[in-house]
Order: C-alpha cells, then sequence, then structure tokens
C-alpha cells in the first residue's frame, strides 16, 4: 500500500465555563486526535472548530452566538469547515442553536462526548446532528487514553458529573442531569497513568464532587475513601477536589483534611448568601449558623485550611438586610479568595419568574461585596509572608531565572532558583505578597 498521508487534519477547540470543560475539551481533543485531528490555537485554518460552552449566567451562554457569527467569516472562506457545538448550552438549546444557526453543524451534549467522532463522520457526509442524550453507559468508556505528551505537573481528574441539589438559581441539575459517580477502579488507574506520565497534583472535579458515591470492590465508596486510596500511589504529591456544597461534607472526608497530607489545605465551598432567608429561597437546605459551624470543624481538623466560595447578589427577594447578613458571613469567615456574581435568571429554574431585583441595586451590592472579598484576599495573602510553604513548580517565570508554581494554598508562587524545574516540589518561605501572586525564597 503506498504510503500516502495527508496532511492532518486542524481542530480549534474554544472552551467556556467551569473547570470540567476544560477536562471535557481535553478528552474531545484526544478522541478528535484518533480521527487525525491535531489542535490548533486559532479558528483560522481549522477544519473543524469545537465551541465547548458554559450556561450557568446569561452572558456566559450569549457569548457562543457572538461567536458564532464570527465563525460565519471563516465559513465562507472555507465551506467545509465543521462547525460544532458541545458543553451545557448545546444540552440546554439542542436543535435550537441550529435553527438560530445553520452554520453549525454538530450539536453535542455533555454526555454523548463518545459519539462526536461518528458526528463528525456525519457531517463529512454533509449530515447535521444533534445529541443531547443522557445515556446509561459512561461516557469515558468510549474515549480513547490520555496522549503521553503531557507535560504539565498538574490535571484535572473528572470522578463525579451532575447535580441533584436543584438550588433555585442553577442550571446545572438539566444541563448535566442527575449525579453520577465514575467507580473507584477507574479513577484509580487514570490517576496511575497520569502520574506516568509526569503528574504530580490531581484536582478532582464534580458538579457536587463531596457527594462522590463510587463503585469499589465490596462496596461503594466515598469521597473520603477516594482520596485515602489516591494518596497512596507514589508520585502523586498532591490532591484537591471541586466543587463542594456544605451538605455533603461528610465526617470522614474532614477527618482527611487532618490526617492525609497530601490532601491540600485548601476548600472550594460555596455558600452563595449569609441571609437563612434567601439560602431557604435558593433552596440550599442550610442556614448561616450551620455553614459557619461547619466551618468551626473542618479548621478544627485543619486548622490553616483556605477556603474559598462562591457568591450570589440580588438573588429575588434579597433586602439590604439579607445582603449585610452576606456580608458579616464574610467576614465571619475570612475567605482566601471567592468568586462573586450578580443573580443572573436562567431559563426553566425555578427562581426564573420571581421578581427581579433592582439592577441599580444590585450591581451597588456586588462591588461592595467585591471589595470585601477583595480585602480579605490580600490579608490573607499578605499573611503568607514569613510562612514556609510547599511550591509545585509549573512553568518558567517572567524575569530571567524565575519559576512559578502554586504553593499549598493555590497562591501562585515565583521564585528566582534557575535550577529548578516543572514537576519538583519544593519547600519555601514566602517574602512578599503582591496583587496576584507571591514572591519565595527556596529552603
Ligand atoms: N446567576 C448567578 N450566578 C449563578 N451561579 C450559578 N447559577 C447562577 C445564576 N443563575 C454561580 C453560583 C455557583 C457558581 C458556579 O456560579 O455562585 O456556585
Ligand atoms: Fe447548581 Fe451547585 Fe446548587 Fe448543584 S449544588 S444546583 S451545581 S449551585
Amino acid at each position: 500500500m503506498a504510503d500516502v498521508k495527508a496532511d492532518p487534519k486542524k481542530l480549534h477547540i474554544k472552551t467556556y465555563g467551569c473547570q470540567m470543560n476544560v477536562y471535557d475539551s481535553e478528552r474531545m481533543a484526544e478522541a478528535m486526535g484518533a480521527e487525525g485531528y491535531v489542535l490548533t490555537d486559532s479558528p483560522e485554518g481549522a477544519d473543524m472548530v469545537l465551541l465547548n460552552t458554559c450556561h450557568i449566567r446569561e452572558k456566559a451562554s450569549e457569548k457562543l452566538y457572538s461567536d458564532l457569527g464570527r465563525l460565519r467569516a471563516f465559513k465562507e472562506i472555507n465551506p467545509d469547515l465543521k462547525i460544532g457545538v458541545a458543553g451545557c448550552v448545546a444540552q440546554a438549546e439542542g436543535a435550537e442553536i441550529q435553527r438560530r444557526m445553520p452554520l453549525v453543524d454538530m450539536v453535542v451534549g455533555p454526555q454523548s462526548y463518545h459519539r462526536l467522532p461518528a458526528m463528525v463522520r456525519a457531517a463529512d457526509r454533509g449530515e447535521k446532528t444533534v445529541d443531547t442524550d443522557f445515556p446509561a453507559e459512561d461516557k469515558f468508556d468510549h474515549l480513547p487514553d490520555r496522549p503521553s505528551a503531557n507535560t504539565r505537573p498538574t490535571a484535572f481528574l473528572t470522578v463525579q458529573e451532575g447535580c441533584d441539589k436543584f438550588c433555585a438559581f442553577c442550571v446545572v441539575p438539566y444541563t448535566r442531569g442527575a449525579e453520577v459517580s465514575r467507580p473507584v477502579e477507574r479513577i484509580l488507574t487514570e490517576a496511575g497513568k497520569l502520574v506516568a506520565k509526569g503528574v504530580r497534583e490531581v484536582t478532582l472535579l464534580g458538579q457536587n464532587v463531596n457527594g462522590y458515591h463510587g463503585a469499589a470492590e465490596g462496596g461503594t465508596w466515598g469521597l473520603a475513601q477516594l482520596v485515602r486510596a489516591l494518596a497512596r500511589i507514589e508520585g502523586l504529591e498532591r490532591i484537591r477536589y471541586t466543587t463542594s456544597h456544605p451538605n455533603d461534607m461528610a465526617e470522614d472526608l474532614i477527618a482527611a483534611h487532618g490526617e492525609e497530607p497530601k490532601l491540600m489545605p485548601y476548600l472550594h465551598l460555596p455558600v452563595q448568601s449569609g441571609s437563612d432567608k434567601i439560602l431557604k429561597a435558593m433552596n440550599r437546605k442550610h442556614t448561616a449558623e450551620e455553614y459557619l459551624r461547619l466551618i468551626e470543624r473542618i479548621r478544627a481538623a485543619r486548622p490553616d485550611m483556605l477556603l474559598s466560595g462562591d457568591f450570589i447578589v440580588g438573588f429575588p427577594g434579597e433586602t439590604d438586610e439579607d445582603h449585610r447578613a452576606t456580608l458579616d458571613l464574610i467576614e465571619a469567615v475570612g475567605y482566601g479568595m471567592a468568586y462573586s456574581f450578580k443573580y443572573s435568571a436562567r431559563p426553566g429554574t425555578p427562581a426564573a419568574d420571581r421578581a427581579p431585583v433592582d439592577g441599580a441595586v444590585a450591581d451597588a451590592r456586588l462591588q461592595e461585596l467585591q471589595a470585601l472579598i477583595t480585602r480579605q484576599q490580600r490579608e490573607v495573602q499578605q499573611g503568607m509572608v514569613g510562612r514556609e510553604v510547599g511550591v509545585l513548580i509549573e512553568k518558567q517565570g517572567r524575569m530571567p531565572g524565575q519559576w512559578t508554581g502554586k504553593s499549598d494554598y493555590l497562591h501562585a508562587v515565583h521564585i528566582t532558583a534557575p535550577e529548578l524545574r516543572p514537576g519538583q516540589l519544593v519547600r519555601a518561605r514566602i517574602t512578599e505578597s503582591g496583587p496576584n501572586s507571591l514572591a519565595g525564597v527556596l529552603i
């Protein structure tokens, strides 16, 4: 047979939204790699463009349509260009996307990524496809192994998907479906392979990750058991997980934070509001006081735990008093980091038809809350100066001889020491705190 190899086809993927989408994009790139596609940084000259979308807030999903508008010019130059929409907007809007934007060839929901290669082949035949099923099988079963070219020392690893919590504002239970946990054995195998390729830190991903309940030999394991098993993998130095719900913070998981040195002292534990009335209206199923007591128990197990959170301001019915309660809760916790959002009504969610808070009032509340968070963040960073921390070196810094990595507490740390290499876990003393990062010296 003649060995005539065409140039590899080029695939451009744009990822919006959360870390789970980053992970999914990588897996889709691998699946398409098996079909002969290589990644390219720009839609220019690409044979296929995949937009992996986010539906969490209105602004996030609107981006899809403006980006699709821009892709029209590329499709005019190259009529063979395949355009696919993946992720949560694909799940939520399905065929509606193609009605609005006929240039889209494929619409594929997050549970159907293993069918992407077949959809691309259909597109090659000129067929348009939509797949937003929630199939019974594990989509990861049908995706190829990760390639060996992984040079980064950190990786995401999805252990759980979907959410059964139904917070009144949130689309995730509808776009990602019911909670499903991957079996323990598969996660351990994937982690082992990552470590063999040089990964030193894994972040376990799940929309409700601490609700993990995966099948294991002899029963079902929770997240704490999974973490302890992962910690026994030689060469894996650090374990993180995100995102957690306060009500699923089990006793054994809290204990693991005190006992398992590889489990990092950083916990993203969104509370959304500090007002009991709003928490109830949000269907969060706990009070502000219960959240604060939980934080106390976590800090009793791991006193240096750095906490991060998510907040929504301007949820329907939120008064100045409710907003003040949120600020009080933030003061009481002392976050090292937090994300805050103005409430965005999402069609199909229970809160969508409740009377909205005045936009300007919500803007002012968001500013006030963000100013408080920024102050806390600075204080926590400043408090790191003089402390000794672990730093996992990731990449070269901007200065000559400088390297950048993440501390145990997820702060970016710059260290000037030319001999360092990516993947090295070093001890450093923090010497300085800047606006977005720390500086340190090797010990
Ligand atoms: N409006 C604003 N913020 C939202 N989030 C989720 N849904 C909405 C919404 N409708 C925020 C929550 C969640 C984070 C991922 O996004 O704070 O924790
Ligand atoms: Fe959405 Fe998180 Fe609530 Fe689930 S727990 S509904 S993902 S905000």
